[in-house]
């Protein structure tokens, strides 16, 4: 399996300001056959920036999308359309769940939608710190995997990547706390187990987990050997060229 990571931009960048930080890391980058290097910047960039890509190098991924491919929903922009133009995207990313009102069932369309797209979502899944404080984190997990999934058929798992961002771990909260590989290998497991439930054992072993929350170039390593990760999801530290840089060649040390 691939290591991915994955760079989410979230609502930073101009069009223009995408458009230099690709070409500089275009040219940066070397052609790493065992890494998937994936940025996901704005909707309004997708288009400019995916006839500048070199889709050896690096993919592109969208933070959001809607399910119905056409129609009367205002300000939407439809997986159809991004089809072609991004090669991923974000689908149920807690900022999405948690400041926009996204449930489970709007995501389990999205991540079907993006399937019948050609699009591989990344489904994130994560609990916020008083659900992990009250025990409640296994719940949650199964809860939103389960929902996320539940339109996913057998032969289409192979398309789904999942991030598990714990809520508490991402680095916009007011008091993002670093997870610690324990922590994470333990959810990852449960992640794997509720998949192998779901699916069988051998179709979950080939899905990418990835994990997500205040990764950087001094962490990625760490959480790169954790067992059952298999790349990473970053915000804030992608936005920094040289940062995202180096957490790509720490990921292409940590395989060889
Ligand atoms: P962060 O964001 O790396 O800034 O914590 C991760 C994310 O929200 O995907």
């Amino acid at each position: 399996m691939k290591t991915y990571i994955v760079g989410n931009w979230k609502l930073n960048f101009t069009v223009g300001e995408a458009s230099i930080y690709l070409h500089k890391l275009l040219k940066t980058l070397p052609n790493y056959r065992d890494i998937e290097v994936v940025v996901a910047p704005s909707t309004i960039a997708l288009q400019p920036l995916s006839l500048q890509v070199d889709r050896h190098k690096i993919k592109l991924g969208a933070q959001n999308a809607f399910y119905r491919d056409y129609g009367a929903f205002t300000g939407e922009t439809s997986f159809s359309q991004l089809r072609g133009i991004a090669d991923y995207v974000i689908v149920g990313h807690s900022e999405r769940r948690y400041i926009f009102g996204e449930n489970d069932k709007m995501i389990q369309k999205k991540v079907a939608a993006a399937i019948r797209n050609k699009i591989m979502p990344i489904l994130c899944i994560g609990e916020t710190e008083s659900e992990r404080a009250f025990g409640e984190t296994t719940d949650v997990i199964r809860d939103q995997l389960i929902g996320g999934l539940t339109d996913v058929a057998d032969d289409d798992l192979s398309k789904v990547i999942i991030a598990y961002e714990p809520v508490w771990a991402i680095s916009s909260t007011k008091a993002a706390k670093l997870a610690t590989p324990d922590e994470i290998a333990e959810v990852v497991k449960l992640i794997r187990k509720t998949l192998a439930d779901i699916y069988g054992e051998k179709k979950s072993e080939n899905v990418p987990i990835l994990f997500g929350g205040s990764v950087g170039s001094a962490n990625a390593g760490a959480y790169l050997t954790i067992p059952g990760v298999n790349g990473l999801l970053i915000g804030g530290a992608s936005l920094i060229l040289s940062e995202f840089v180096d957490i790509i060649d720490t990921a292409k040390r940590v395989r060889s």
